[in-house]
């Protein structure tokens, strides 16, 4: 088994998204700033102990969001997160709602995704002379992670919709409404700027991955008030709003 740099494995590695720079209850933290094959990751990764199990964190965009959707270094900061110890990672992502299930302040576990991403390294065979890898991807998560978040949730009274379709738009400037018009007619139900190639790449890398989105505002058009501007403030405060039921929904899953 991998292990973290004091020799104890891993549980679980999280992601976190816009909004989300810290695990509050992470104790006795370690932190290891690594350079990987790939390059340096957002920033460190934080390893402590969760609900009696070891956990890694890591902030996507750095720890103080100095890094935009498409200069994100997704192969590093997965990398970096396996270098730790870690086997299975659970990616916290702020979205846009764009289906009737998904109004802010939802959270959702998708089960599909779309890229609408462009000129991102999304793959470890990049370089020159690494071997070719074509893996299945029809099924963009690791199913058994899915349902055991999806558990864990029902165990902690906390609602999370099962299932939908996650868009990855390039950013860091939000959609259209005629993006997100599409985007509905293409069916996805939520839109974000980092699912994608961070979903792939986790599926090279051989990591079990699942996501939790968090639904921050409605979609551009999407909402009841179709000409309702998307505010940061809005965004933050619906992400600190869920902070709470991720967190209990985390604890249950690493309380098995
Ligand atoms: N679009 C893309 N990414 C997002 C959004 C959105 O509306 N909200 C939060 N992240």
């Amino acid at each position: 088994m991998t292990t973290s740099a004091d020799g104890q494995p891993i549980d679980l590695a999280i992601i976190g998204g816009t909004g989300v720079y810290a695990l509050a209850e992470l104790a006795d933290v370690e932190t290891i700033e690594q350079e990987t094959r790939y390059g340096q990751p957002s920033g460190p990764v934080r390893v402590g102990t969760l609900a009696g199990r070891r956990v890694a964190f890591l902030a996507r965009h750095g720890e103080g969001h100095g890094v935009p959707p498409h200069r994100i270094n997704y192969r590093a900061n997965l990398a970096a997160l396996q270098q730790a110890g870690a086997r299975r990672v659970l990616a916290l992502n702020t979205v846009g709602g764009i289906g009737a299930g998904y109004p802010p302040g939802a959270l959702g576990c998708p089960d599909q995704l779309i890229d609408y991403t462009w000129g991102r390294i999304s793959t470890l065979c990049e370089e020159p002379g690494t071997e070719v890898l074509h893996v299945d991807f029809g099924e963009p998560y690791t199913a058994a992670l899915r349902r055991e978040l999806l558990e864990a949730a029902r165990r902690a009274g906390v609602p999370v919709a099962d299932g939908g379709c996650y868009g990855a738009t390039q950013g860091p400037r939000l959609e259209t409404k005629a993006e997100i018009a599409r985007m509905r007619r293409d069916g996805c139900d939520l839109v974000g700027m980092t699912g994608m190639p961070e979903a792939g790449l986790a599926r090279e890398l051989g990591l079990e991955y699942a996501c939790l989105a968090i639904v921050a505002n409605w979609a551009a058009g999407a909402g009841p008030d179709p000409d309702e501007a998307i505010t940061l403030d809005e965004v933050l405060a619906n992400v600190a709003s869920a902070t709470g039921r991720v967190s209990r929904i985390v604890q249950a899953l690493l309380a098995g």
